[in-house]
């Protein structure tokens, strides 16, 4: 998504709560698992919901024009791109993650309220088991590929413990695993989250090298994060609190790191001025919406802290990835 220029951008761009909204709905309720390879009709998808031909024909033609499934001679099927990522059995689905749209439509829809200063609730995205599910999926689905990604750039070598802080599905502590034979890895992160990272984590016949443990770091002052370890890793976690939490967290985390070790801190990028690129400034609104304190962190505020709690040397080894290491 680009910036706006024109009248008809901007049009475009209100309304394209529309499309969204057509692909969450049907992702909810799993409308690509009904097309068969050769094609079903609108009738035929209807009845194993119990709603009307008219309904479900208006919705799969709007389907079929936004790419996801195509139409022939009245009956639907899904393109490949919906068969892909939207078919539930698919090893490459990513459903979950269009299915977190829910809650955060709900949280959105708050946005007015937030701005007049009225109290609004929150979604219980890891508090309610369903949510918590789904929402650890959908971050697995979304960063499992990244993870594979950036472990080589870590450099790994040698390193033998790290802790993964909030590690959510695991997927950057098995990703580090493949990547480093010799590394073990401890991963906190609250009871609910711990039993879908545990699939995982057995599915990748890592149980022996990955630990996990329950803690609530942000909550409860007794949290221990155990250590020494060569290097800690805070993926997607310091944009859920304000600064004050955030330089409590990291003074423990700094305590938890062998001399010579590393911090690592991966964020939604952006930059100092907060406004590019378009998805980090949109992604603190996010964290406005669904936390009590979020936002979303430029890495020269992350720096800051880093040295702020003891590291002599900070390096930007992406957008993304700000490292921290302290004193050997
Ligand atoms: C956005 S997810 C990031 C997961 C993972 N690090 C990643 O990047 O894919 C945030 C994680 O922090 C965990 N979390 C949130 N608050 C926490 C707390 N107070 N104590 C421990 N874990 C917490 C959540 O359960 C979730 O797994």
């Amino acid at each position: 998504m680009t910036t706006l220029e024109t009248w008809d951008d901007l049009s475009e761009l209100t309304r394209g709560f529309m499309a969204s909204k057509v692909i969450i709905a049907a992702a909810e309720l799993e409308v690509f698992d009904h097309l068969a390879d050769d094609g079903s009709t609108a009738e035929e998808v209807a009845a194993h919901y119990g709603g009307t031909q008219r309904a479900f024909a208006i919705v799969l033609d709007a389907l079929a024009a936004l790419g996801v499934i195509e139409k022939h001679d009245e009956r639907y099927r899904n393109t490949p791109l919906g068969r892909r990522h939207l078919v539930t059995t698919s090893p490459h689905y990513l459903g979950d993650g269009v299915r977190l749209r829910i809650e955060m439509w709900e949280s959105w829809s708050k946005l007015e309220a937030v701005l007049r200063g009225e109290s609004v609730e929150r979604p219980e995205l890891v508090e309610d088991p369903e949510c918590n599910r789904r929402f650890i999926r959908a971050m697995h689905a979304y960063h499992f590929d990244e993870a594979r990604q950036i472990a080589p750039l870590l450099e790994l070598e040698g390193v033998t413990t790290a802790l993964d802080l909030g590690g959510g599905a695991a997927s950057y502590a098995i990703a580090f695993c493949l990547e480093a034979p010799d590394l073990r890895v401890v991963l906190i992160d609250l009871p609910l989250t711990l039993e879908t990272a545990r699939h995982y984590v057995e599915d990748h016949g890592l149980a022996d090298r990955i630990t996990l443990q329950d803690g609530d770091f942000y909550r409860d002052p007794a949290c221990d994060l155990g250590g020494p370890y060569d290097l800690v890793f805070i993926s997607n976690v310091l944009h859920i609190e304000d600064e004050e939490h955030n330089l409590a967290l990291l003074r423990d985390v700094a305590d938890a790191t062998s001399p010579g070790g590393r911090i690592v801190i991966n964020e939604v990028p952006i930059k100092d001025n907060l406004i590019e690129p378009l998805w980090g400034a949109l992604f603190a609104v996010n964290m406005l919406l669904v936390t009590e304190r979020g936002n979303n962190y430029p890495q020269r505020t992350l720096a800051a802290w880093l040295q702020d709690v003891g590291c002599t040397r900070v390096d930007f080894l992406t957008e993304a990835l700000t490292i921290g290491q302290k004193d050997a």
